[in-house]
Protein backbone atom coordinates (compact mmCIF):
# COMPACT_ATOMS: atom_id res chain seq x y z
CA UNK A 1 0.00 0.00 0.00
CA UNK A 2 0.86 4.06 -0.68
CA UNK A 3 2.53 5.40 2.24
CA UNK A 4 1.59 8.42 2.88
CA UNK A 5 3.55 11.15 3.74
CA UNK A 6 2.35 12.13 7.11
CA UNK A 7 4.06 10.90 10.74
CA UNK A 8 3.36 8.19 12.48
CA UNK A 9 -0.27 8.17 14.06
CA UNK A 10 -1.13 7.88 17.36
CA UNK A 11 -4.73 7.22 18.18
CA UNK A 12 -6.50 7.66 21.72
CA UNK A 13 -9.59 6.33 22.33
CA UNK A 14 -11.87 4.98 25.25
CA UNK A 15 -11.99 1.62 24.06
CA UNK A 16 -9.12 -0.18 21.68
CA UNK A 17 -10.62 -2.59 19.37
CA UNK A 18 -8.18 -4.78 17.55
CA UNK A 19 -8.74 -5.39 13.93
CA UNK A 20 -9.91 -9.35 14.86
CA UNK A 21 -12.72 -8.05 16.62
CA UNK A 22 -13.71 -5.70 14.15
CA UNK A 23 -17.69 -6.74 13.30
CA UNK A 24 -20.66 -4.18 12.85
CA UNK A 25 -19.22 -1.08 12.95
CA UNK A 26 -21.90 0.72 13.30
CA UNK A 27 -23.73 -1.58 15.81
CA UNK A 28 -20.55 -1.30 17.92
CA UNK A 29 -19.79 2.19 17.33
CA UNK A 30 -17.78 3.68 14.45
CA UNK A 31 -14.54 3.78 15.74
CA UNK A 32 -13.58 0.34 15.25
CA UNK A 33 -12.59 -0.51 11.44
CA UNK A 34 -12.26 3.39 10.85
CA UNK A 35 -8.98 3.35 13.05
CA UNK A 36 -7.38 0.30 12.41
CA UNK A 37 -7.58 1.03 8.86
CA UNK A 38 -5.59 4.50 9.10
CA UNK A 39 -3.00 2.72 11.67
CA UNK A 40 -2.59 0.23 9.46
CA UNK A 41 -1.71 2.57 6.64
CA UNK A 42 0.45 4.96 8.48
CA UNK A 43 2.01 2.88 11.05
CA UNK A 44 1.93 3.98 15.16
CA UNK A 45 -0.07 2.77 17.89
CA UNK A 46 -3.84 2.93 19.25
CA UNK A 47 -3.88 3.73 23.04
CA UNK A 48 -7.14 3.15 25.35
CA UNK A 49 -9.13 1.36 28.14
CA UNK A 50 -8.62 -2.42 28.40
CA UNK A 51 -12.00 -2.52 29.28
CA UNK A 52 -10.76 -4.24 32.19
CA UNK A 53 -10.97 -3.72 36.13
CA UNK A 54 -8.13 -3.45 38.11
CA UNK A 55 -7.85 -3.67 41.82
CA UNK A 56 -6.08 -0.21 41.81
CA UNK A 57 -4.86 1.68 38.92
CA UNK A 58 -0.86 0.16 38.26
CA UNK A 59 -0.10 2.72 35.44
CA UNK A 60 1.30 -0.69 33.70
CA UNK A 61 0.63 -0.75 30.06
CA UNK A 62 -0.49 -3.78 28.31
CA UNK A 63 1.38 -4.00 24.48
CA UNK A 64 0.12 -5.93 21.84
CA UNK A 65 0.41 -6.42 17.84
CA UNK A 66 -2.50 -7.62 15.76
CA UNK A 67 -2.29 -7.61 12.28
CA UNK A 68 -0.26 -4.91 11.73
CA UNK A 69 -1.64 -2.53 14.73
CA UNK A 70 -0.18 -2.32 17.98
CA UNK A 71 -2.37 -1.30 20.31
CA UNK A 72 -1.09 -0.05 24.38
CA UNK A 73 -3.86 -0.27 26.99
CA UNK A 74 -4.48 0.62 30.34
CA UNK A 75 -6.53 -1.39 33.09
CA UNK A 76 -8.82 1.31 35.57
CA UNK A 77 -10.04 0.76 39.02
CA UNK A 78 -13.63 0.39 40.35
CA UNK A 79 -14.04 3.85 41.69
CA UNK A 80 -12.37 5.40 38.22
CA UNK A 81 -14.59 3.02 36.05
CA UNK A 82 -17.82 4.35 38.04
CA UNK A 83 -17.21 8.01 37.84
CA UNK A 84 -15.42 8.35 34.60
CA UNK A 85 -17.30 5.90 32.33
CA UNK A 86 -20.15 5.11 33.85
CA UNK A 87 -20.46 8.58 35.28
CA UNK A 88 -19.78 11.86 33.53
CA UNK A 89 -18.83 10.02 29.83
CA UNK A 90 -22.37 7.98 30.06
CA UNK A 91 -24.43 9.63 32.96
CA UNK A 92 -23.72 13.29 32.17
CA UNK A 93 -21.89 14.49 28.45
CA UNK A 94 -23.63 11.20 26.47
CA UNK A 95 -27.57 12.26 27.59
CA UNK A 96 -26.47 16.03 26.95
CA UNK A 97 -24.98 15.58 24.09
CA UNK A 98 -27.62 13.73 22.29
CA UNK A 99 -30.52 16.71 24.03
CA UNK A 100 -31.28 14.78 26.48
CA UNK A 101 -31.62 17.34 29.38
CA UNK A 102 -34.04 15.04 31.16
CA UNK A 103 -31.26 12.29 31.48
CA UNK A 104 -28.41 14.44 32.05
CA UNK A 105 -26.83 13.89 35.69
CA UNK A 106 -24.51 16.54 37.50
CA UNK A 107 -22.30 15.14 39.94
CA UNK A 108 -19.69 16.94 40.91
CA UNK A 109 -17.59 13.58 42.23
CA UNK A 110 -18.21 11.94 38.82
CA UNK A 111 -16.63 15.30 37.34
CA UNK A 112 -13.22 14.76 38.81
CA UNK A 113 -13.55 11.20 38.49
CA UNK A 114 -13.59 11.98 34.44
CA UNK A 115 -10.53 14.79 35.16
CA UNK A 116 -8.61 11.91 37.15
CA UNK A 117 -8.82 9.03 34.48
CA UNK A 118 -7.91 12.13 31.89
CA UNK A 119 -5.01 12.65 33.78
CA UNK A 120 -3.88 8.84 33.55
CA UNK A 121 -4.23 8.50 29.96
CA UNK A 122 -2.21 11.45 29.47
CA UNK A 123 0.48 10.28 32.03
CA UNK A 124 0.46 6.89 30.33
CA UNK A 125 0.91 7.64 27.03
CA UNK A 126 2.70 10.68 26.76
CA UNK A 127 6.31 8.97 26.91
CA UNK A 128 4.80 6.57 23.96
CA UNK A 129 4.59 9.82 22.08
CA UNK A 130 7.54 10.36 19.61
CA UNK A 131 8.26 14.43 18.38
CA UNK A 132 6.70 14.20 15.09
CA UNK A 133 3.20 11.85 15.52
CA UNK A 134 0.18 12.87 14.83
CA UNK A 135 -2.39 12.43 17.72
CA UNK A 136 -6.15 11.82 16.63
CA UNK A 137 -7.93 11.66 19.95
CA UNK A 138 -11.83 10.34 19.68
CA UNK A 139 -15.08 11.09 21.28
CA UNK A 140 -16.69 12.96 24.39
CA UNK A 141 -14.53 10.46 27.05
CA UNK A 142 -11.54 12.48 26.21
CA UNK A 143 -12.49 16.21 25.95
CA UNK A 144 -9.85 17.46 27.91
CA UNK A 145 -6.79 15.11 27.12
CA UNK A 146 -5.14 17.39 24.55
CA UNK A 147 -4.44 19.84 27.00
CA UNK A 148 -3.49 17.45 29.50
CA UNK A 149 -0.48 16.47 26.92
CA UNK A 150 0.45 19.88 26.15
CA UNK A 151 0.52 20.40 29.99
CA UNK A 152 3.05 17.89 29.34
CA UNK A 153 5.36 19.47 27.29
CA UNK A 154 3.92 17.91 24.11
CA UNK A 155 3.98 20.43 21.09
CA UNK A 156 2.65 17.70 18.52
CA UNK A 157 -0.30 18.26 16.23
CA UNK A 158 -3.16 17.16 17.65
CA UNK A 159 -6.81 16.38 16.63
CA UNK A 160 -9.86 15.48 18.02
CA UNK A 161 -12.64 14.13 16.84
CA UNK A 162 -16.35 14.00 18.03
CA UNK A 163 -18.46 10.94 17.17
CA UNK A 164 -21.85 12.14 18.82
CA UNK A 165 -23.64 15.63 17.80
CA UNK A 166 -22.98 18.91 19.53
CA UNK A 167 -25.29 20.21 21.40
CA UNK A 168 -27.00 23.55 20.80
CA UNK A 169 -25.42 26.23 22.97
CA UNK A 170 -28.59 27.00 24.97
CA UNK A 171 -28.79 22.91 26.68
CA UNK A 172 -24.71 22.67 26.40
CA UNK A 173 -24.62 25.96 28.58
CA UNK A 174 -26.09 23.81 31.81
CA UNK A 175 -23.21 21.96 32.04
CA UNK A 176 -21.04 23.08 35.42
CA UNK A 177 -18.17 24.24 34.22
CA UNK A 178 -18.13 24.00 30.59
CA UNK A 179 -16.44 26.95 29.97
CA UNK A 180 -13.26 25.49 31.43
CA UNK A 181 -13.90 22.12 29.14
CA UNK A 182 -14.16 23.68 25.41
CA UNK A 183 -11.25 26.10 26.32
CA UNK A 184 -9.68 22.89 27.12
CA UNK A 185 -10.71 21.56 23.57
CA UNK A 186 -9.74 24.76 22.08
CA UNK A 187 -5.45 23.12 22.71
CA UNK A 188 -6.23 20.69 19.98
CA UNK A 189 -5.21 21.92 16.69
CA UNK A 190 -8.02 20.54 14.68
CA UNK A 191 -11.72 19.11 15.89
CA UNK A 192 -13.75 17.29 13.60
CA UNK A 193 -17.46 17.24 14.01
CA UNK A 194 -19.90 14.54 11.97
CA UNK A 195 -22.04 17.04 10.76
CA UNK A 196 -22.46 20.86 9.66
CA UNK A 197 -25.12 20.89 11.93
CA UNK A 198 -22.91 20.24 15.26
CA UNK A 199 -19.95 22.12 13.97
CA UNK A 200 -22.42 25.58 13.69
CA UNK A 201 -23.68 24.56 17.11
CA UNK A 202 -19.63 24.61 18.87
CA UNK A 203 -19.10 27.59 16.48
CA UNK A 204 -22.00 29.82 17.91
CA UNK A 205 -20.94 28.45 21.34
CA UNK A 206 -16.97 29.62 21.29
CA UNK A 207 -18.40 32.54 19.64
CA UNK A 208 -21.24 33.35 22.04
CA UNK A 209 -19.77 32.30 25.59
CA UNK A 210 -15.69 32.81 24.96
CA UNK A 211 -15.76 35.57 22.53
CA UNK A 212 -13.80 33.54 20.39
CA UNK A 213 -12.65 35.24 16.28
CA UNK A 214 -14.04 32.63 14.39
CA UNK A 215 -13.44 32.65 10.79
CA UNK A 216 -16.33 30.53 9.04
CA UNK A 217 -14.69 29.63 5.64
CA UNK A 218 -12.23 28.33 7.14
CA UNK A 219 -12.89 26.60 10.47
CA UNK A 220 -10.27 29.10 12.06
CA UNK A 221 -11.05 29.45 16.10
CA UNK A 222 -8.47 32.56 17.21
CA UNK A 223 -8.81 32.44 21.08
CA UNK A 224 -6.76 33.55 23.73
CA UNK A 225 -3.27 33.79 21.75
CA UNK A 226 -4.21 30.12 20.11
CA UNK A 227 -5.61 28.67 16.66
CA UNK A 228 -7.91 26.04 16.33
CA UNK A 229 -9.79 24.98 12.95
CA UNK A 230 -12.72 23.06 13.47
CA UNK A 231 -15.02 21.31 10.35
CA UNK A 232 -16.75 18.93 9.43
CA UNK A 233 -15.93 15.32 8.26
CA UNK A 234 -18.85 12.62 8.17
CA UNK A 235 -17.10 9.30 8.71
CA UNK A 236 -18.48 6.60 6.29
CA UNK A 237 -17.80 2.68 6.18
CA UNK A 238 -15.10 0.24 5.19
CA UNK A 239 -17.01 -0.40 2.12
CA UNK A 240 -14.66 -2.77 0.20
CA UNK A 241 -14.27 -5.07 3.84
CA UNK A 242 -18.46 -4.92 3.70
CA UNK A 243 -19.01 -5.79 0.50
CA UNK A 244 -16.42 -8.96 1.06
CA UNK A 245 -18.30 -9.45 4.21
CA UNK A 246 -21.90 -9.82 1.85
CA UNK A 247 -19.84 -12.22 0.08
CA UNK A 248 -19.09 -14.94 2.33
CA UNK A 249 -20.82 -18.36 2.94
CA UNK A 250 -21.79 -16.98 6.48
CA UNK A 251 -23.73 -13.58 5.70
CA UNK A 252 -25.24 -15.85 2.57
CA UNK A 253 -26.16 -18.76 5.76
CA UNK A 254 -27.40 -15.66 7.67
CA UNK A 255 -29.63 -14.75 5.11
CA UNK A 256 -31.06 -17.80 4.22
CA UNK A 257 -31.80 -18.09 7.50
CA UNK A 258 -33.87 -15.28 8.13
CA UNK A 259 -35.87 -15.59 4.75
CA UNK A 260 -36.79 -19.45 5.65
CA UNK A 261 -37.68 -18.52 8.97
CA UNK A 262 -40.17 -15.56 7.56
CA UNK A 263 -41.81 -17.79 4.79
CA UNK A 264 -43.52 -15.11 2.66
CA UNK A 265 -43.15 -12.09 4.83
CA UNK A 266 -41.59 -9.15 4.41
CA UNK A 267 -38.84 -8.45 6.79
CA UNK A 268 -38.19 -5.09 8.31
CA UNK A 269 -35.24 -4.75 10.26
CA UNK A 270 -33.11 -2.46 12.92
CA UNK A 271 -29.61 -2.67 14.58
CA UNK A 272 -28.69 -1.03 17.11
CA UNK A 273 -26.77 -0.57 20.49
CA UNK A 274 -29.45 -0.75 23.13
CA UNK A 275 -29.41 3.28 24.13
CA UNK A 276 -31.83 5.28 24.75
CA UNK A 277 -30.69 7.83 21.93
CA UNK A 278 -31.72 4.86 19.42
CA UNK A 279 -35.94 5.55 19.47
CA UNK A 280 -36.01 2.10 20.01
CA UNK A 281 -39.76 2.47 21.98
CA UNK A 282 -40.85 5.32 19.71
CA UNK A 283 -40.01 2.99 16.66
CA UNK A 284 -42.21 0.48 17.97
CA UNK A 285 -44.70 2.48 18.93
CA UNK A 286 -44.36 3.57 14.94
CA UNK A 287 -45.03 -0.37 13.55
CA UNK A 288 -47.82 -0.97 16.25
CA UNK A 289 -49.50 1.82 14.60
CA UNK A 290 -48.92 0.47 10.91
CA UNK A 291 -50.47 -2.96 12.48
CA UNK A 292 -53.56 -0.95 14.12
CA UNK A 293 -54.06 0.56 10.52
CA UNK A 294 -53.09 -2.12 8.09
CA UNK A 295 -53.91 -5.61 10.75
CA UNK A 296 -54.49 -8.31 8.07
CA UNK A 297 -51.10 -7.79 7.07
CA UNK A 298 -49.33 -8.62 10.52
CA UNK A 299 -49.30 -12.24 8.26
CA UNK A 300 -47.35 -10.29 5.85
CA UNK A 301 -45.14 -8.47 7.28
CA UNK A 302 -42.15 -9.22 10.82
CA UNK A 303 -39.71 -6.66 12.23
CA UNK A 304 -36.55 -7.58 13.48
CA UNK A 305 -34.89 -5.55 16.02
CA UNK A 306 -31.93 -6.47 16.86
CA UNK A 307 -30.51 -5.11 20.30
CA UNK A 308 -27.34 -5.92 21.93
CA UNK A 309 -27.17 -4.23 25.18
CA UNK A 310 -25.15 -1.32 26.06
CA UNK A 311 -23.49 0.27 29.32
CA UNK A 312 -25.05 -2.26 31.59
CA UNK A 313 -24.41 -0.40 34.93
CA UNK A 314 -25.86 2.59 33.77
CA UNK A 315 -29.68 3.04 35.20
CA UNK A 316 -30.87 5.25 32.17
CA UNK A 317 -29.76 1.85 30.27
CA UNK A 318 -31.66 -0.70 32.85
CA UNK A 319 -34.38 1.66 32.64
CA UNK A 320 -35.19 1.58 28.76
CA UNK A 321 -34.08 -1.79 28.72
CA UNK A 322 -36.86 -2.77 30.89
CA UNK A 323 -39.12 0.22 28.81
CA UNK A 324 -38.22 -2.01 25.57
CA UNK A 325 -39.51 -5.41 26.98
CA UNK A 326 -42.41 -4.30 28.14
CA UNK A 327 -43.51 -2.80 24.88
CA UNK A 328 -42.49 -5.45 22.85
CA UNK A 329 -44.27 -7.88 24.67
CA UNK A 330 -47.36 -5.82 24.75
CA UNK A 331 -47.14 -5.22 20.97
CA UNK A 332 -46.62 -8.96 20.50
CA UNK A 333 -49.42 -10.12 22.84
CA UNK A 334 -52.09 -7.73 21.29
CA UNK A 335 -51.60 -8.74 18.17
CA UNK A 336 -50.08 -12.54 17.73
CA UNK A 337 -51.83 -15.17 16.32
CA UNK A 338 -51.04 -18.66 17.35
CA UNK A 339 -48.77 -19.02 14.20
CA UNK A 340 -47.41 -15.30 13.69
CA UNK A 341 -45.62 -12.74 16.11
CA UNK A 342 -45.40 -9.54 14.56
CA UNK A 343 -41.87 -8.54 16.16
CA UNK A 344 -38.73 -10.50 17.05
CA UNK A 345 -36.69 -8.92 19.74
CA UNK A 346 -32.93 -9.84 20.10
CA UNK A 347 -30.75 -8.44 22.60
CA UNK A 348 -27.42 -10.98 21.01
CA UNK A 349 -24.82 -9.55 18.81
CA UNK A 350 -23.70 -10.12 15.59
CA UNK A 351 -20.97 -10.72 13.45
CA UNK A 352 -20.68 -8.07 10.62
CA UNK A 353 -21.15 -11.05 8.17
CA UNK A 354 -24.13 -12.14 9.39
CA UNK A 355 -25.98 -8.30 9.94
CA UNK A 356 -25.10 -7.68 5.84
CA UNK A 357 -27.39 -11.40 4.96
CA UNK A 358 -30.03 -10.02 7.69
CA UNK A 359 -30.05 -6.57 5.53
CA UNK A 360 -29.66 -7.98 2.38
CA UNK A 361 -33.10 -10.31 3.64
CA UNK A 362 -34.80 -7.23 4.99
CA UNK A 363 -36.88 -5.18 2.79
CA UNK A 364 -37.13 -2.17 5.03
CA UNK A 365 -34.04 -1.18 6.97
CA UNK A 366 -35.32 1.43 10.00
CA UNK A 367 -32.65 3.75 11.55
CA UNK A 368 -34.82 6.04 13.43
CA UNK A 369 -32.65 7.62 16.31
CA UNK A 370 -34.05 10.61 18.20
CA UNK A 371 -30.72 11.76 17.82
CA UNK A 372 -27.35 10.20 16.54
CA UNK A 373 -23.55 12.16 15.40
CA UNK A 374 -23.98 10.06 12.10
CA UNK A 375 -25.36 6.27 12.07
CA UNK A 376 -23.16 3.87 10.26
CA UNK A 377 -26.22 1.38 10.38
CA UNK A 378 -27.74 3.56 7.62
CA UNK A 379 -24.93 2.92 5.50
CA UNK A 380 -23.93 -0.88 6.03
CA UNK A 381 -27.66 -1.71 4.98
CA UNK A 382 -27.30 0.46 1.84
CA UNK A 383 -24.15 -1.23 1.09
CA UNK A 384 -25.32 -4.54 1.43
CA UNK A 385 -28.71 -4.35 -0.65
CA UNK A 386 -28.73 -6.35 -4.09
CA UNK A 387 -28.74 -3.99 -6.87
CA UNK A 388 -31.28 -5.64 -8.53
CA UNK A 389 -33.57 -5.67 -6.15
CA UNK A 390 -32.54 -3.11 -3.35
CA UNK A 391 -34.19 -2.90 0.13
CA UNK A 392 -35.65 0.49 1.26
CA UNK A 393 -34.05 2.40 4.13
CA UNK A 394 -36.12 4.54 6.82
CA UNK A 395 -34.50 7.31 8.17
CA UNK A 396 -34.78 10.10 11.03
CA UNK A 397 -34.08 13.34 9.93
CA UNK A 398 -32.25 13.66 13.26
CA UNK A 399 -29.23 11.01 12.36
CA UNK A 400 -26.10 12.79 10.98
CA UNK A 401 -26.23 10.03 8.22
CA UNK A 402 -29.33 11.80 6.99
CA UNK A 403 -27.63 14.66 5.89
CA UNK A 404 -25.69 13.15 3.50
CA UNK A 405 -28.72 10.30 2.52
CA UNK A 406 -31.32 11.90 1.45
CA UNK A 407 -33.02 9.92 -1.10
CA UNK A 408 -33.73 7.50 2.25
CA UNK A 409 -37.44 7.66 3.37
CA UNK A 410 -36.60 10.61 5.86
CA UNK A 411 -39.05 10.53 8.91
CA UNK A 412 -39.75 11.90 11.88
CA UNK A 413 -38.95 9.45 14.88
CA UNK A 414 -41.54 11.03 17.32
CA UNK A 415 -43.92 10.26 15.55
CA UNK A 416 -45.51 7.22 15.21
CA UNK A 417 -48.32 8.46 12.61
CA UNK A 418 -45.26 9.10 10.53
CA UNK A 419 -43.53 5.77 10.74
CA UNK A 420 -46.24 4.08 10.35
CA UNK A 421 -47.12 6.09 6.84
CA UNK A 422 -43.40 5.36 5.86
CA UNK A 423 -43.60 1.82 6.46
CA UNK A 424 -46.40 1.80 3.94
CA UNK A 425 -44.70 3.61 1.84
CA UNK A 426 -41.53 1.40 1.53
CA UNK A 427 -43.43 -1.66 1.55
CA UNK A 428 -45.71 -0.41 -1.55
CA UNK A 429 -42.45 1.51 -3.53
CA UNK A 430 -42.31 0.24 -7.38
CA UNK A 431 -38.73 -1.84 -7.71
CA UNK A 432 -37.95 1.66 -9.99
CA UNK A 433 -38.04 4.26 -7.15
CA UNK A 434 -36.22 1.62 -4.89
CA UNK A 435 -33.34 1.34 -7.30
CA UNK A 436 -33.38 5.01 -7.95
CA UNK A 437 -33.21 5.55 -4.56
CA UNK A 438 -30.85 2.92 -3.60
CA UNK A 439 -28.54 4.06 -6.66
CA UNK A 440 -28.18 7.80 -5.02
CA UNK A 441 -27.37 6.66 -1.87
CA UNK A 442 -24.71 3.63 -2.94
CA UNK A 443 -22.86 6.36 -4.63
CA UNK A 444 -22.32 8.68 -1.57
CA UNK A 445 -21.97 5.37 1.04
CA UNK A 446 -19.04 4.05 -1.97
CA UNK A 447 -17.50 7.14 -2.43
CA UNK A 448 -17.54 8.93 0.60
CA UNK A 449 -15.84 5.50 2.84
CA UNK A 450 -14.13 5.48 6.08
CA UNK A 451 -10.44 5.65 3.95
CA UNK A 452 -11.40 8.79 2.76
CA UNK A 453 -12.39 9.98 6.43
CA UNK A 454 -9.49 8.81 7.83
CA UNK A 455 -7.43 10.41 5.05
CA UNK A 456 -9.29 13.65 4.85
CA UNK A 457 -8.87 14.17 8.67
CA UNK A 458 -5.21 13.14 9.32
CA UNK A 459 -3.90 15.11 5.76
CA UNK A 460 -5.39 18.30 7.33
CA UNK A 461 -4.13 17.41 10.49
CA UNK A 462 -1.05 17.17 9.27
CA UNK A 463 -1.32 20.45 7.26
CA UNK A 464 -3.02 22.84 9.88
CA UNK A 465 -0.30 25.25 10.54
CA UNK A 466 -0.10 25.43 14.54
CA UNK A 467 -0.36 28.64 16.03
CA UNK A 468 -0.60 30.70 13.07
C1 LIG B 1 -20.79 5.37 20.43
C2 LIG B 1 -19.62 6.23 20.86
C3 LIG B 1 -18.34 5.41 20.86
C4 LIG B 1 -18.52 4.15 21.70
C5 LIG B 1 -19.71 3.36 21.17
C6 LIG B 1 -20.00 2.09 22.00
O1 LIG B 1 -20.71 5.05 19.08
O2 LIG B 1 -19.51 7.35 20.01
O3 LIG B 1 -17.28 6.17 21.40
O4 LIG B 1 -17.36 3.36 21.70
O5 LIG B 1 -20.85 4.18 21.20
O6 LIG B 1 -20.24 2.43 23.34
P1 LIG B 1 -19.40 1.83 24.54
O7 LIG B 1 -19.80 2.62 25.74
O8 LIG B 1 -19.78 0.39 24.60
O9 LIG B 1 -17.95 2.01 24.19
Amino acid sequence: MERSPISRLVVISNRVAVPKARGAAGAQGGLAGALNAALKKHGGIWFGWSGQECDAFTGNINLQRHDGVTTATIDLGHQDIEEYYNGYANSTLWPLFHFRLDLTEYERETGKGYERVNERFADSVAPLVNGDDLVWVHDYHLLPLGSRLRERGLSNRMGFFLHTPWPPTRLFVSLPYHERLVRTMLEYDLIGFQTDEWLESFCHYCRKELGADIDEESGRIAYDGRVTYARAYPIGIDYEHLMDQAETGEARQAGQRLLSSTRRRKAMIGVDRLDYSKGLPERLDGIARYFDNHPERVRDVVFIQIAPPSREDVQSYQRIRATLEQKAGQINGARSEVDVVPIRYVNKGHSLAELCGFYRAAKIGLVTPLRDGMNLVAKEYVAAQDPEDPGVLILSRFAGAARQLTDAVLVNPHSPDDLAQAIDEALCMPLEERKRRWEAMIQTVRDDNVQRWTESFTSDLASVKQND
